[in-house]
Order: structure tokens, then sequence, then C-alpha cells
């Protein structure tokens, strides 16, 4: 090697040590002035890969208490590897919510990849991200929706009281000793939402599917009691084979049978005749010129109508009847209104809501004192935002703590006490402020899609179960009100007797 060659080398090296110098340190120094510039909010310290999952102990949402009076209403914790911000308190919440579509998307988790693999096509439509094909898919379940809550309202409410009633039967004719409801809760709820989405043919072995799906969502409650790891660990997917076959298997053995509905649904569809919502659905999607298939996007939204009617509903019911048994003050106002209101014989409809008010708050009271789902479902940013005066990069997934608003002290005082006629106003009338705090449905675009259905439901079969039944508790049982965690907050197993009225 000549003497050139060797100190052109020489010069070759120098220039890329000091090129890699300076591409760090700009890096670094970018890095650093980023970070100081924007003003991220505060949190507690977790563990590297964990974050903080280690440290939401029994109760995640008095945990999320502690830290809110710690780090203030906007926080910052990581749940595995996804950065998290967590929003307390009903006015930062309200604020997100406002704030045109910067929180209205949704985390993409590995389970929602495998339902993709599932669906054979776009996502559930509960964890679509957000933009166009989402807007466009809510708009046809809105408008199938509104069919049922708004002009054959009549019709749906003669099939809310037919499954209502089947209820009282069911609850009454297994004698007076004191004994678990759930099951005729979730057989009754799991029917009605079948009939909805699947209408009532005779042909088919109707008590073989609704077997099939309370099965199906107790398996998926079971399965996701403790969360899915590997929805905050996407890295763990390639350790927990077994966790990731037992999700495909649970959830393929469910589309199956909805795919057979879908087939049989689009083959038989005529535009004249609405039999049931997958024929609403199959109308208001026929509007949507998106180029993807009917049945693809039938197999992504039904899942998740049925999943979330049934789920929801199931647990809100029970939750219900506990607290009448647990609090059987509340309930003797209950029935005192309804009798001097309704009576004992006729049959409670929805006009009856103007006037059974604290019936209502009785329902509201109890969705806020067990916070059905504290966390409401995960957001993600859809741009930088900031809220509370806090920076927010894009893709950060965003909790709205639900349960911080329904238990904030300065708002309602004594949140901690169980007392239905904090929702009524001096003059009577139900405090719709009171109630927009609770946010049972969430509230800015991800608002759950169902809200009219499903209240128009509870109040429906709340009242006909509080005026046929009376719910009492077996002296020698003491209730446990702590709910147990899961994708939404269930009661613990109770028994309670269950009287004719
Ligand atoms: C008592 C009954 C119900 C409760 C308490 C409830 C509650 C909720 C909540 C808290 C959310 C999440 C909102 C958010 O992310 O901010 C949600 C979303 C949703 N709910 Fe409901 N729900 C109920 C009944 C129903 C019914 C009957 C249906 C349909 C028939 C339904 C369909 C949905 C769907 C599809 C979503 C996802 C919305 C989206 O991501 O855009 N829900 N629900």
């Amino acid at each position: 090697m000549s003497d050139s060659s060797a100190f052109s080398l020489y010069n070759i090296e120098t220039v890329i040590t000091i090129l890699l110098v300076l591409s760090v340190s700009l890096f670094l120094s970018r890095k650093y002035l980023t970070e100081r510039r924007l003003r991220r909010p505060p949190g507690p310290w977790g563990l590297p890969i964990l974050g903080h999952l280690p440290f939401f102990g029994p109760s995640p949402p008095r945990t999320f208490a502690r830290w809110r009076q710690t780090y203030g209403n906007v926080f910052r914790i990581r749940l595995g590897s996804w950065e998290t911000v967590v929003l307390n308190g009903y006015d930062v919440i309200k604020e997100a919510a406002d704030t045109g579509d910067d929180f209205s998307g949704r985390p993409c988790f590995v389970s929602q990849e495998l339902l993709q693999i599932v669906n054979g096509g776009p996502p559930s439509f509960t964890f679509e991200q957000f933009g166009e094909a989402y807007l466009n898919r809510r708009k046809s379940i809105t408008s199938a929706l509104h069919l049922f809550t708004a002009k054959e309202r009549k019709a749906t409410e003669e099939i809310f009281i037919e499954e209502v009633n089947k209820l009282v039967k069911s609850l009454l004719q297994n004698g007076k000793d004191a004994r678990k409801i759930k099951d005729d809760i979730q057989f009754a709820v799991g029917s009605n939402i079948y009939q909805f989405l699947f209408g009532n043919d005779k042909s088919i072995d109707r008590e073989d599917q609704l077997k099939r799906i309370v099965n199906h969502s107790n398996k998926i409650t079971e399965f996701l009691r403790n969360g899915n790891p590997f929805d905050v660990m996407p890295w763990l997917r390639y350790i927990m084979q077994n966790r990731i076959k037992a999700f495909i298997t649970i959830t393929s053995e469910f589309r199956h049978m909805i795919k057979q509905q879908i087939q049989d649904h689009v083959k038989t569809f005529s535009p004249a005749i609405t039999r049931d919502l997958t024929d609403a659905l199959i109308a208001a999607d026929s509007d949507v010129n998106d180029g993807i298939d009917q049945r693809t996007k039938l197999v992504a939204t039904l899942p998740d109508l049925q999943g979330a009617g049934f789920d929801t509903t199931n647990k809100t019911l029970q939750w219900l009847i506990l607290y009448m048994a647990a609090y059987p003050e509340v309930q003797t106002r209950v029935h005192a209104e309804i009798d001097g209101s309704v009576g004992t014989s006729r049959q409670i409809t929805s006009a009856d809501r103007q006037t059974l008010v604290y019936t209502e708050a009785t329902i509201n009271e109890v969705l806020r004192s067990v916070s059905l789902s504290p966390f409401l479902v995960p957001k993600l940013t859809t741009c930088d935002t900031s809220i509370g005066g806090y920076d927010i990069e894009r893709g950060t997934v965003v909790i709205f703590n639900q349960h911080s608003s329904c238990h904030e002290r300065e708002f309602w005082g004594d949140p901690e006490e169980f007392r239905p006629e904090r929702f009524i106003t001096p003059d009577g009338k139900l405090d719709q402020t009171k109630i927009s705090h609770v946010m049972t449905f969430g509230l800015g675009r991800r608002k759950c899609v169902g809200d009219v259905f499903a209240k128009m439901q509870t109040f429906l079969w709340f009242s006909t179960l509080m005026q046929r039944c009376q719910y009492v508790k077996p002296p020698d049982v003491a209730y446990d009100l702590d709910p147990v965690p899961g994708l939404s907050y269930s009661p613990k197993d109770f028994i309670v007797t269950v009287q004719e009225r």
C-alpha cells in the first residue's frame, strides 16, 4: 500500500468517525430539545418492559385515584409497550372528547390482528382505526339501529317486553329458595339480542345457538379476566403460542355460527322487508360504495354488536338486582313509585319513563356506583395534540377514566354513598347534568353506538322486573359489592330470593 493510499484511507476513516459523532450528537440534541419543548404529563416510575402493569393492584380504579392525587388530572404511565396517558375527572375527559377527532383512534392490539385473520377481512368495528372506513361503518350501524329505536320503536318495545316477561317467569318458577340468578339473566339477554340481530327463524335451533352465545361470552370473559398480555406486550406473541391458538379457537367457533347466519341472510335478503338488524345492516351498507365485500363487513360488525350488547346489558341487570337486594329501602321506594304511577298489573312501557323518575334515578345511581366500564375502551391519539396543558404525541394510548368522573368528591359530595335521589332536581326532574357526568356509554366520536337501544331495554326490563318481583337478601349472607375486573366489571356471584309481588 502506498503512502498516499494509506493517507486517503486514514482520511476516510476520520471523516466517517466525525460524521458518525456529528449525527449521534445531532440526534441526541434534537431528542433532548424535543423532550424539553414538549410538556409531557408527569407520572409514577414504572419498570422496564412491564411498565406500570405490576402496580395496578386488585383494583386499578383505586390505584389510578391515588396516582391522580399525586400527579393530577392528566398522568402518564406505560401499559407494557404502550405509552399511555390517563385522563381523570369530567372536565379533562370532556375537553378531550370535544377536541375534534384527536382522541378517536384505537390501539392496534395483537388480538385485533388475529381477529382480522379469523374474520378474513377488516378488524372488528370497535377496534377499527379511525378514518373513512370506520366512519362509513359507524354510519351504517347507526342507521340500522335507528330503524329499531325510532321508526320501529313500537315493535322493538314489544320484543323487549315479551323477553322480560319470559325472564320474570323463569325467575319465579324456581321456587322460594335463594339461588344464583345469573344464568336466567344471561339467557334472557342473549335471547333478546339474538332476536334483534338474527330474527326469529323457526327453522333454526335457537336454544342451541343461545347456549353457544352464552358459552362463548363466558369463555371470552374468562380468557380476558386478567387482560390479554400479548396486547400490551406484542413481542409475547412469539412466546405465548398456546394462548394465541386458544384465542383463535374461541373466536373462530363463534364466528363460524355468525358466518352461517350472514350467508343465510345475504342469500334470502329482500329490500322490501327488514326481518332483523342483519337485514337492516345489509340495506344500510348497500348505500356505501367502499369496495369491501358485504359479507366481510358483516362478519367484522355483527360479533361486536352481539358481544357489546350482550355483555354490558347482562352485567347491568345483574348489578341492578344485586343493589336492590343490598339496599331494601331503595327497593321499597322503587316499588312504591311503580305501584303509585303504573299499578301492579298494567305492562310498563317507554312512555312511563317520564313519570318513573326515582326508578330512572336508581338505574343511574347503580351505574355510577359500579362504573361498569371504568376505563371505557382505550383510545389512541390520531395526531400530536395537547390536553389539560400537556402535549401528547400521536400514537399514544389514552384512557378516559370514567370511574374518576363517577367518584369526584367536589362534584358528587358523597360519592361513596348509594343515593339515587342525588339524580333528582328540586322540581322532581332527572338531573341531566349529573347523568352526563356518569358517562356510562362513553363520550366523543367512539361513544357506544347502541346507547339508545340499551337505555330503552334497561329501563323496560328493570322496571318490569321491579313491578313483578321483590328481591331479598338471605339473612345469613353478606354481599360484597366490589366488582370482579374484566372487559367490563361484573358482580361477584351472589344468591337472592325472588318473590312474586
Ligand atoms: C347497558 C348496555 C351498554 C353499555 C353500558 C355500553 C357501554 C359502552 C361503552 C362504555 C363503550 C365504549 C365507549 C368509548 O370507547 O368511549 C361502548 C362501545 C360500543 N358499544 Fe356499547 N354499551 C351497551 C350496550 C350496547 C348495545 C346494545 C350495543 C349494540 C347493539 C352496543 C354496541 C357498542 C359498539 C359497537 C361499541 C364500539 C363503538 C366504537 O368503537 O365506535 N353497546 N359501549
